[in-house]
């Protein structure tokens, strides 16, 4: 499969597109992004990489995040998990505190918001004698093989300081003693998460392990079992784009996660993981330049799983 060829079509099918979403402004430092760039990468199992777009311009992860957390707690927790936080799509924003209440504090599946505070709670428990944000650090940078990786440390304060409704959320769950551990420490965790920085290539690296049965490919690193990694991606395939998560499995038939950052990760098992970036959001919060590079990549390679 000529993978460079594909992505040099999709980048030109895109262009029309870029700068029609609107960049994130609910945290302030988000808005200074550029609407109209756009990166995409693939890694394959074998190991081959293909780049288009401003793949080597960094930016803010987000939620794709909560992919990587999970993966900790899962492998902390195994089904356990499953008691504070559900499996379900939610139908709602990724912010909405709606349910929360009527579903007695446990939030309906990991990717929402409420669900990944709770994920990073048991992360917070995972490291006893270590900083979670460290801890999170270093895996990253292992997985994607970037010593460049980092948090940004501007991203991570303005989340902080415009963080009410995420402080919300972990207040009521609170409440309901779904929590392990101090809302605020949860929370300074989960901003710093969300601000990790990472360019297409490495994320496209990072989620490598997600298309090969939980083994590295390239370092034979045996990063997750076999059912936590079916699980990952059953959930990204069906809560990964919060109320538009049916609109792309229809669309992509991939397993998938974005951020409001404008990044998406996306699996194709057994053959490679892809990223695409592109600030620009629809009114769901995920990429509307992004979504649409994917659905192209899934129908031109024919890796849509169905
Ligand atoms: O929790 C927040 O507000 C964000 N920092 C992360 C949200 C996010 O990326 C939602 N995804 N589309």
């Amino acid at each position: 499969m000529d993978y460079q060829k594909i992505l040099h079509e999709i980048e030109i099918e895109v262009a029309p597109s870029l700068g029609q979403g609107a960049v994130a402004d609910y945290i302030p430092i988000l808005s200074e992004a550029n609407a109209e760039d756009f990166a995409m990468s693939v890694v394959t199992v074998a190991g081959d990489r293909f780049h288009v777009g401003r793949a080597a311009t960094p930016f803010s992860i987000q939620s794709i995040s909560k992919v990587f957390t999970l993966l900790v707690a899962l492998e902390r927790d195994g089904d356990a998990l499953w008691e504070r936080v559900g499996r379900e799509p939610s139908g709602t924003s990724f912010n909405s505190i709606v349910q929360l209440e009527r579903e007695n504090g446990v939030p309906r599946n990991p990717f929402i918001n409420a669900g990944a505070l709770v994920v990073t709670d048991a992360l917070i428990s995972r490291c006893a004698d270590e900083d979670p944000r460290d801890f999170l650090l270093a895996m990253m940078r292992r997985l994607s093989q970037s010593a460049r990786v980092r948090i940004d440390a501007k991203v991570a304060e303005s989340e902080k300081i415009w963080g009410d409704r995420n402080r919300s959320l972990a207040y009521f769950m609170k409440s309901f003693g779904v929590l392990e551990n101090r809302p605020e420490d949860i929370l300074d965790t989960y901003f710093c998460q969300c601000a990790l920085e990472m360019t297409t290539g490495e994320l496209a690296r990072a989620g490598l392990f997600l298309a090969n049965d939980g083994v590295d490919p390239l370092t034979s690193e045996k990063v997750a079992a076999h059912d936590a990694v079916n699980r990952i991606n059953a959930l990204m395939l069906t809560c990964g784009h919060y109320d538009r998560s049916g609109d792309f499995a229809f669309r992509v038939g991939l397993p998938g996660k974005s951020g409001v950052g404008g990044g998406i990760l996306a699996v194709a098992p057994g053959v490679c993981a892809v990223a695409a970036w592109s600030p620009g959001l629809n009114e769901a919060g995920n990429s509307l330049s992004g979504s649409l590079a994917l659905e192209l990549f899934s129908a031109k390679t024919g890796l849509n799983l169905f």
